[in-house]
């Protein structure tokens, strides 16, 4: 039996570690103990809980409550607590998701103590220093053990930066093994699509027909931290609804929603507020929100995962960035990358409109990509 202790603390990690855990629990509770330590970095019942409740993760048996804060201080508590775990529990790795602060604490925490790592969606790149996941994700991929790329460009990233292909073990931080494995997103999509018909009133209850409308997400700190960036983005949502008669639903995240009337010009902001095609609501639920994803005409979003969802379940995306990790969406012609400009939104949102054929290619596994994680831990950490 190994002990493996999963770190967590941001929505999407929430989400993802579902995938390893239904894995655990169905194919390898005899091997693997997992010891599970949400960091608190989201906090609010509808961007943490709920997908506890909803997704069938155990309870984390340790939280640590770091809350929000600047970088530095939100990640130094982080560190200090996992490291305190880490001393007590004594795994024989720690598993660590993505590229968020809470990824970072449980890199530098785990390295520091020579705890091997295992990190999931690694080899990813922006190519954007600006970005504070782009310096986590780095740093995490550095210090990793096993290193698990959910995509072959993701992989290929990786043999840039000089990591090694088909090295023999054993694999330690000095002798780390990559691997191209698909994407545990991919795998809840799959395992949790079949549920949302039946099991959510979302559309409903927003009044939103199949099809007809525009799913939004944003919440990249430089889309609502930059005021111009946040009205050029509402303007176009504005424009894009009057002009094509569209409704557009927002589950918007809480940093966004403290942001919107602070760096929105008042007038805009009481536009966006009387329009009534537009729905702003709070987060929903992962089952709600592939509800959304998959009813939707067309996806809008500056989030890493739901733009890998939108293709998932086939759906265009419009990118609200200058670059993104997944460059293969782009490539396939279901994504474009738009930035934060009001022309380049409604060109994208008109291109799509009239695009009769679009491809959505496989490029994220076959749906099982935790076992096999799991396996390669099973073989490669002692
Ligand atoms: C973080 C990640 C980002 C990821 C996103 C997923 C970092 C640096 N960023 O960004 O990569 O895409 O999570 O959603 O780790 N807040 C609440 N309630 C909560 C959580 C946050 O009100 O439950 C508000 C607080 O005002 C907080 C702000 O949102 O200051 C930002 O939260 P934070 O976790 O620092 O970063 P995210 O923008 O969520
Ligand atoms: N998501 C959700 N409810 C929402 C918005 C997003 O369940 O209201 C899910 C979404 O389906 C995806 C994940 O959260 O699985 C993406 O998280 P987010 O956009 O916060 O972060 P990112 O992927 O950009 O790091």
């Amino acid at each position: 039996m190994i002990k493996l202790l999963t770190i967590i603390g941001a929505r999407p990690q929430i989400i993802k570690s579902a995938a390893l855990s239904r894995s655990i629990k169905n194919k390898f509770a005899n091997q693997i103990h997992e010891v599970i330590v949400h960091t608190g970095q989201h906090y609010d019942d509808n961007m943490s809980q709920v997908f506890f409740d909803e997704l069938d993760i155990p309870n984390p048996n340790y939280n640590l409550n770091a809350g929000s804060g600047s970088h530095g201080k939100q990640t130094a508590a982080m560190i200090d607590g996992i490291e305190e775990i880490l001393l007590i529990e004594k795994p024989n790795c720690i598993v660590l998701y993505g590229d968020t602060n809470s990824t970072l604490a449980g890199a530098i925490a785990a390295s520091k103590i020579q705890v091997p790592i295992v990190h999931v969606e690694a080899g990813l790149r922006s190519f954007n220093k600006s970005m504070p996941e782009e310096i986590n994700r780095i740093i995490c991929d550095r210090v990793s053990t096993l290193l698990f790329s959910p995509t072959k460009a993701g992989f290929n990233n990786l043999l840039k930066e000089g990591f090694k292909k088909n090295n023999p073990g054993p694999y330690s931080f000095d002798n780390p093994k990559i691997y191209h494995c698909g994407d545990v997103m991919f795998d809840n999509s799959l395992f949790f699509s079949s549920l949302t018909n039946h099991s959510t009133t979302v559309l409903s209850d927003n009044n939103l027909e199949i099809g007809k409308y525009v799913l939004v997400t944003i919440h990249r700190n430089n889309n609502t931290d930059e005021p111009e960036r946040l009205n050029a983005l509402f303007r176009s949502i504005n424009k894009i609804s009057n002009e094509n008669k569209i409704k557009i639903i927002l589950p918007l995240h809480p940093r966004t929603n403290k942001l919107l009337a602070q760096n929105v010009s008042s007038e805009l902001y009481s536009t966006i507020k009387t329009n009534e095609r537009i729905k702003i609501i709070p987060p929903v639920s992962f089952l709600e929100m592939i509800a959304l994803e998959k009813n939707a005409f067309l996806i809008m979003t500056d989030s890493g995962g739901v733009q890998k969802e939108a293709c998932f379940f086939k759906k265009p995306c419009i990118i609200l960035r200058s670059e993104t990790e997944w460059l293969e969406l782009v490539e396939s012609g279901s994504a474009v990358l738009v930035d934060a400009d009001e022309d380049k939104i409604i060109n994208a949102f008109l291109h799509f409109k009239q695009s009769k054929k679009l491809k959505f290619p496989n490029l994220f596994g076959d749906g099982n990509a935790a076992g096999f994680i799991c396996k390669e831990i099973l073989k490669n950490i002692k």
